[in-house]
Formats: structure tokens, C-alpha cells, sequence
């Protein structure tokens, strides 16, 4: 027998309910991107390596473990990208675009791929959405790039969410505190595990992040009580837009992002899971990046920008059963018997035609799993053509919310079917 083969281990076929959940966040996204004036943006699928070890960081898990890098044969070192804000500033750089009305607003519906150990919403090619404003900033920016993802999130059906933030200072600021966790790190080190042994004079605020060294923080000092003027101002004047919004956030002093780029305002938005024994994971995250321009070998430029996990958000949308309106029918058919499957075809087609949506299910045989079907769907009238009805030229009418049942004649039954289309809008 010849070899069967199966998708690489933590890349997966988007197909079914799941193809069409992406659609719909690709489209919403699309149309939110437009009414906040963000325009599309396709990177290539690899880059330069050092676009990542410079801009994501040299000492960061992405760059560290996560990255799928290989020579060319012409003798290129080149990454698959792991995410998509180094590359869009490697191209704000390369074409110039600081001479551009600023700032300039890209967003992007992108595969990415980290060679991560894959697990229950962790893959290693995962989809993101993302919005991006570079060269022109501001608290009033972060705040409207929260929002814009909040109301997204609201659209998709994705309601219980809340945005943890936190600020990170800036170079000046982050410097003294940086000095002062070391020390407290050093000093308690048999708390930590052994990554963090490891990451605590490399990259010592990551350990805050460690989902493993939860004692440690306990004492641990804060970044918040280190902050520089502007950045407490700055920081303030975020939360202060995100409570004019009603926008629900929690300030969280640990939150440290895994990416070396940012700089002052950064948060993640987390979802409440009804089902309380599902891990939490961050649907997405993002913060300001004034930094990265000059990693890439420009100057400072005000920069700030967020991602969302496709697969997350999607698993969340499945979770709420949402329903997609594309998936709703106005109407569905359920038959019975192989004159009943004949004369359902015909009205299927000339129901489709007439521009009512209308689905069916003509490989089930049974009534009961054919309505079921119907109920789950979220249509409004079932139309059942059993034997009796095939023979008598008539059908059912179920109303699907009352339940109520009433036999009409095949002739004229598109025009009666219009009709209560109609009237069920109106109520
Ligand atoms: P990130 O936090 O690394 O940020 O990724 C953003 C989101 O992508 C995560 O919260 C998660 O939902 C999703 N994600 C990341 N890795 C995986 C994975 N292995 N499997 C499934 N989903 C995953 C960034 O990528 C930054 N570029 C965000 C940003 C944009 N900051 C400023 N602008």
C-alpha cells in the first residue's frame, strides 16, 4: 500500500464550518478596516531573518525557538514570518512611506508560522488579523486601534471580552526598572524555572509573563511605579479614551508581551469562557512600537498596532454558537419518500430563483432529524413534503418559532411563502 499522508503536525486544512467562520472575520474585518480608514496589506511569506532577530528580538521564545529558518541556495539566511509587524515596517522603510500623509494605516488577513508545540489553539500556522498606524501617534491611536478590534470582536459574536493593559515605558524608564527586577530576580532565583533562570539577565521581564513562576511575582516590583512623566501621562490619557468608550479593561502590571519592539502602552484582549474549566488564552494583542523603525535601521517613529488570532476568535464564535447569517435560511425543506425528494428539488430551485435563501437536506431520510436540521440552522419556516402531500400536490408550511403547522396547495405556494417572509420582517 502507498503511503498516506496527513497535514504537518501543528498545520491544519481550514474547510467546513471553520472556512466559513473565517470568511466571515475576514469580512468584518474588511469592512471595519474601510470605515477606519486602514488599507490592505499583502507581505511576502519569508523575510531577511534578521528583520525578526532584530526587530521581534534576538532573546525572545519566537526568535529563539519558534522561527522556521533556512539558507537559500544562493546563500540567504530567510525566516518564514512568525508574525507581521516587523515586515510592514521593514516595507514602511523601504518604500519611503514616512513621506506619505501620516500616519500610514495598513491591515492585514495573514498565515504566520512559529514552530511552536502545538496545543489547543496554538499551531504552528495560524491566521492573524492586524491593524497597523505608523509614523504619526498617540494615546487617542491606541485607544481607537482597541476599540476598532472590541467592536469587531462584538460583530463576530464575541461579547465577554476584556482588554488587559498595562506600560512597558520607554527606554529611559524601562532602563531603571529593568536594573531593579534583576536584582529582585537574582535574588529570589530558586523561585524560578529553569527557562527563567535562563531568561532572567537576558530578558528579564519576560519572566513576568511565566505562566509557570506565579510566586515570584507576588513581591515582585512593577514597571508602573518606575514610569517617567510622559509615560504615566500618556498611559493615563489611554485609560481615560477606554473608559469614555466603556471599553472593559483591567489593568494588569505583569503584562509584558513576548516581542522586544514595544514600548508604553500594551494589552491583550482575553475572553471570558462560559465553560470555566477551558484554559484562557489572549485572543490577540498589540501596543505601541515607536522603537522598531530604528531596530530596522531608520529613526524613531511613532508606531502602534494589534493582532488577533484567527483560529482563537473563530473557536470562540463556534463556542457561542454564532450563527452565520450566510448559514441562516429563510426557509428549509424537509421530504419524505422519492416523489416527495423529486417535487422538493424542483421547489428548492424555483424557491432559489424567486431570491429566497433556502437550504435543505435531501440525503436524511428522517423527518424528525430533517427538522432538528432546520431548528439548528435558524430558519423560519420548514416546508414538509411527507408521501401524502407528494400525492396530493400540497405541502406543510411549520411555523419554526410557534411550531404551528398549516397544509397549502403546491400551485402559488413561492408567492404565499414570499409573503410571510415578509411579514415575519415586519415583526
Ligand atoms: P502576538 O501576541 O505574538 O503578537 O500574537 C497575536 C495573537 O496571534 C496571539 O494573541 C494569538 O491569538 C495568535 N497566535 C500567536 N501565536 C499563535 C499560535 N502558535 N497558534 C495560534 N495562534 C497564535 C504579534 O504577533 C504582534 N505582531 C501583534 C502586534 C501588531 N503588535 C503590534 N502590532
Amino acid at each position: 500500500m502507498p503511503k498516506k499522508f496527513q497535514s504537518l503536525s501543528g498545520m491544519h486544512d481550514v474547510f467546513g464550518y471553520q472556512f466559513d467562520y473565517f470568511e466571515r472575520v475576514r469580512e468584518v474585518v474588511l469592512k471595519n478596516a474601510k470605515i477606519y480608514g486602514f488599507h490592505g496589506f499583502e507581505m511576502p511569506i519569508a523575510e531577511n531573518k534578521e528583520v525578526f532577530t532584530r526587530g521581534v528580538g534576538k532573546h525572545t521564545d519566537i526568535v529563539e525557538k519558534e522561527m522556521y529558518s533556512f539558507k537559500t541556495k544562493g546563500g540567504d539566511d530567510i525566516s518564514l514570518r512568525p508574525e507581521g509587524t516587523a515586515p510592514i515596517m521593514r516595507a514602511y522603510i523601504e518604500h519611503g512611506l514616512y513621506t506619505r500623509p501620516q500616519p500610514v494605516k495598513f491591515f492585514y488577513f495573514a498565515p504566520f508560522f512559529r514552530y511552536e508545540r502545538p496545543q489547543a489553539g496554538r499551531y504552528r500556522q495560524f491566521w492573524q488579523f492586524g491593524f497597523e498606524s505608523i509614523g504619526k501617534g498617540g494615546p487617542v491611536v491606541d485607544a481607537q486601534i482597541i476599540v476598532l478590534v472590541y467592536n469587531i470582536l462584538k460583530e463576530l459574536g464575541v461579547c465577554d471580552v476584556v482588554v488587559e493593559i498595562n506600560n512597558m515605558g520607554d527606554d529611559v524608564c524601562r532602563g531603571e526598572f529593568k536594573k531593579v527586577l534583576k536584582k529582585y530576580l537574582k535574588k529570589n532565583s530558586s523561585f524560578l524555572c529553569e527557562d527563567c533562570k535562563k531568561r532572567k539577565d537576558k530578558n528579564p521581564l519576560r519572566v513576568l509573563d511565566c505562566k509557570k513562576c506565579v510566586k515570584i511575582k507576588e513581591e515582585a516590583p512593577q514597571i508602573v511605579d518606575y514610569l517617567c512623566d510622559s509615560c504615566e501621562e500618556d498611559f493615563k490619557s489611554v485609560l481615560e479614551f477606554l473608559e469614555e468608550l466603556k471599553i472593559p479593561y483591567d489593568l494588569n502590571p505583569f503584562l509584558v508581551r513576548g516581542l522586544d519592539y514595544y514600548m508604553g502602552t500594551v494589552y491583550e484582549f482575553f475572553a471570558r469562557r462560559k465553560d470555566e474549566e477551558s484554559p484562557s488564552f489572549a485572543l490577540g494583542g498589540g501596543g505601541r512600537y515607536d522603537g522598531l523603525a530604528e531596530l530596522l535601521g531608520d529613526e524613531v517613529r511613532p508606531a502602534t498596532g494589534v493582532a488577533m488570532g484567527v483560529e482563537r476568535v473563530v473557536e470562540l464564535m463556534r463556542e457561542n454558537k454564532v450563527i452565520l447569517e450566510s448559514e441562516k435560511p429563510q426557509v428549509f425543506i424537509a421530504q419524505l419518500g422519492e416523489l416527495a425528494k423529486k417535487k422538493a428539488l424542483v421547489l428548492f430551485e424555483e424557491l432559489k430563483k424567486s431570491g429566497i435563501s433556502v437550504s435543505e437536506s435531501f440525503g436524511q431520510d428522517s423527518l424528525k432529524s430533517q427538522i432538528s436540521r432546520a431548528d439548528k440552522m435558524g430558519a423560519f419556516l420548514t416546508i414538509i413534503i411527507g408521501k401524502e402531500e407528494a400525492v396530493e400536490d400540497r405541502m406543510i408550511l411549520r411555523d419554526m418559532d410557534s411550531g404551528e403547522q398549516e397544509k397549502i396547495k403546491t400551485s402559488g405556494a413561492v408567492k404565499e411563502i414570499k409573503e410571510r417572509i415578509k411579514k415575519s420582517k415586519k415583526k
